[in-house]
């Protein structure tokens, strides 16, 4: 039985639909229930929907053997799983942002607002930038728009938010995507079932990228 961690919400959803196309279905995971677990015997899968930011904590801890979260998610909490595949949908990036037309002073320390203070953190140690950081856990674009932050580091996926908000990227620090990630121990004792879905993912959804 390989027990599988999907993220609760859209990419969740998207990923159980390609899941199931390529054999590992469970229908009653489409049924309207509150249910979080499911088991289907015949394919030898059991699900669980998790929220987003806890599958790696499910993945790593061996809970589940296998799971499907944002590299987002994986560059703030770097969870110690192996990344096995990119399944190139849950596309975005991770931005600074701020007011639009205007720069932050490059000699001060510099206020961002963000809820991955890791990967904020980890960029600006790579350019020797004195930062400040302010966590929030959403709504990040009113930090700026007040004055509380100079910048914030976001997902930007359509921009529609920036715009209507009178902000603007001003830089891309890295590409987001899915990731199909596996438990260490898992990987090494379930080798022959995650490798069996590993295989069925690159034959079939590598030509579609
Ligand atoms: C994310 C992100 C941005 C927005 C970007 O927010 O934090 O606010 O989506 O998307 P866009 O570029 O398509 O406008 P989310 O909806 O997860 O909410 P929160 O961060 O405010 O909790």
């Amino acid at each position: 039985m390989l027990n599988i961690a999907l993220p609760k919400g859209r990419l969740g959803e998207k990923v159980y639909a390609m899941f199931s196309s390529i054999g590992y279905g469970c229908p009653e995971m489409l049924e309207d229930n509150r249910k979080l677990i499911f088991t289907n015997e015949e394919n030898g899968v059991r699900y669980f929907w998790a929220k987003p930011s806890d599958v790696a904590v499910y993945v790593e801890r061996g809970a589940a053997d296998v799971g499907v979260v944002g590299k987002d998610i994986l560059l703030e909490s770097e969870p110690d799983v192996y990344e096995l595949y990119d399944l190139d949908i849950g596309k975005c990036r991770m931005a600074v942002a701020g007011i639009k037309g205007e720069r932050p002073a490059s000699d001060k320390t510099l206020r961002v607002a963000t809820k991955f203070p890791n990967i904020a953190r980890n960029y600006y140690n790579s350019k020797s930038r004195d930062i400040e950081i302010i966590k929030l856990h959403g709504s990040i674009e009113i930090a700026p728009i007040l004055k509380m932050s100079d910048v914030i580091v976001d997902i930007v996926e359509t921009g529609t938010t920036l715009r209507e908000n009178n902000l603007e990227p001003y830089e891309t620090i890295v590409d987001i995507s899915a990731r199909f990630i596996a438990n260490k121990a898992s990987y090494k004792f379930k080798y022959d079932e995650t490798s069996r879905l590993l295989e069925k993912m690159k034959e079939n959804f590598d030509k579609k990228k």
